[in-house]
C-alpha cells in the first residue's frame, strides 16, 4: 500500500461556540499562545511525513489561505528593519516542499461531505483526517505520527481513540472491538453519538484518522445521520464489513479546543511550555495561587 503523503483537513464549519470571537474569524484561526490552531494541525501532518494539506474551507475561511501564503509585504517591512527572528518565524510556518490545496465544500452537509469533497484530489491513496480543533500535545512523538507508525506496519484504516468519561460519549464517534494488543482493536462497531445507555464502550475517536480510498465510494452512498448530516463514521462503519479498521489510544493529551473550557486548559497547557513565556508564566500562576492563599479568585469577587 502507498505511503501517506495527504492530509485533508475539513475547515469549513462555522464555529458557532466561539461567536462572537468567530463572527469574522475562522475558528482554526484562534491561537493557542502565539500559534493558531490550524498550523498546529499543519505541523502534526508535517512531522508525519505528509506534503500535500487539502484544506476543505467554505465562507469566511480566506485568512486560513493566506496564513499558509507567502506574506510579502510583512517579509519586505521586517527585513528592512532587520527583524531577523521574526522574519524566520513568518518564513518556517511550513517547509518548502509542502503543498497546500484548498477546496470548497459548498454545503454545510457534514464531516463525511468534507471528506468527500477531497476525493479528486487524495485519489486512490490512503490518506488522513485532521480535525485541528483536536489539538494533541505529545512529550515524544506527535499523535499522526504515531499512527503513520501504526498504518505502516497494519496496512489498514486506523483511527486516533481516547477513553473518555461514560457521559460524554454523545459527543462523539464510539467503538467497539477487540484488543489487538494494549492500546490497539481491530474495530467491530462504531457508532456516531450514541445516548450514553447506548454506548458500545466510552473508547471515542477524536479528531484523527488514517483511511484507505475506498472511504470515499461509501461516503458517496452514504445517507444523512446523526444531526442530519453526512457522517464519517457512518462509512467508517461501512468500511468495516469489507476492511480490517484499527483503533488506537495514541500517546498524548488531547485537547477539545472546540469547547471553551478545552480551548482555555489547551492555553494555560501550551503556554506553561512556551519557550518564551513558559517560565514567567509559570511563575504568574504560582503567585496568582499563593496570593489568595491557594485558591483561584476571579477578580470581580474580590471586592
Ligand atoms: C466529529 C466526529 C466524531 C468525533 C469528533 C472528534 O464530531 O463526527 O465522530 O468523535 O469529531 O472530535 P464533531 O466534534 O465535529 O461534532
Amino acid at each position: 500500500m502507498k505511503a501517506i503523503k495527504k492530509a485533508v483537513f475539513p475547515v469549513a464549519g462555522m464555529g458557532t461556540r466561539f461567536l462572537p470571537a468567530t463572527k469574522a474569524n475562522p475558528k482554526e484561526m484562534l491561537p493557542v499562545v502565539d500559534k493558531p490552531l490550524i498550523q498546529y494541525a499543519a505541523e502534526e501532518a508535517v512531522a508525519a511525513g505528509i506534503d500535500t494539506l487539502i484544506f476543505v474551507t467554505g465562507r469566511n475561511k480566506r485568512s486560513i489561505e493566506d496564513h499558509f501564503d507567502t506574506a510579502y509585504e510583512m517579509e519586505r517591512e521586517l527585513e528592512a528593519k532587520g527583524k531577523e527572528k521574526m522574519l524566520e518565524v513568518l518564513r518556517s510556518i511550513l517547509p518548502k516542499h509542502v503543498n497546500c490545496v484548498f477546496i470548497r465544500q459548498s454545503q454545510a452537509l457534514g464531516l463525511g461531505h468534507a471528506v468527500l469533497c477531497a476525493k479528486p484530489v487524495v485519489n486512490n491513496e490512503p490518506f488522513a483526517v485532521i480535525l485541528a480543533d483536536d489539538l494533541i500535545n505529545f512529550s515524544e512523538q506527535p499523535c499522526l505520527s504515531q499512527m503513520v507508525d501504526v498504518f505502516n506496519y497494519q496496512h489498514c484504516s486506523v483511527l486516533g481513540t481516547e477513553v473518555v468519561p461514560r457521559e460524554d460519549v454523545s459527543s462523539y464517534g464510539i467503538v467497539d472491538g477487540t484488543e489487538v494488543k494494549p492500546g490497539l482493536m481491530e474495530v467491530n462497531a462504531i457508532v456516531e453519538k450514541p445516548p450514553v445507555e447506548d454506548a458500545p464502550s466510552n473508547n471515542a475517536v477524536v479528531g484523527r484518522y488514517i483511511l484507505t480510498p475506498r472511504i470515499f465510494e461509501l461516503l458517496e452512498t452514504t445517507e444523512r445521520g446523526a444531526g442530519g448530516e453526512i457522517q464519517l463514521t457512518d462509512a467508517i462503519a461501512a468500511l468495516l464489513s469489507e476492511q480490517r479498521v484499527l483503533s488506537y489510544n495514541f500517546d498524548g493529551i488531547r485537547f477539545d479546543c472546540g469547547s471553551k473550557l478545552g480551548y482555555l486548559k489547551a492555553q494555560v497547557e501550551f503556554a506553561l511550555e512556551h519557550e518564551e513565556v513558559g517560565a514567567d508564566f509559570r511563575n504568574y500562576l504560582l503567585d496568582l495561587a499563593a496570593r489568595n492563599g491557594s485558591k483561584v479568585v476571579p477578580i470581580s469577587q474580590k471586592r
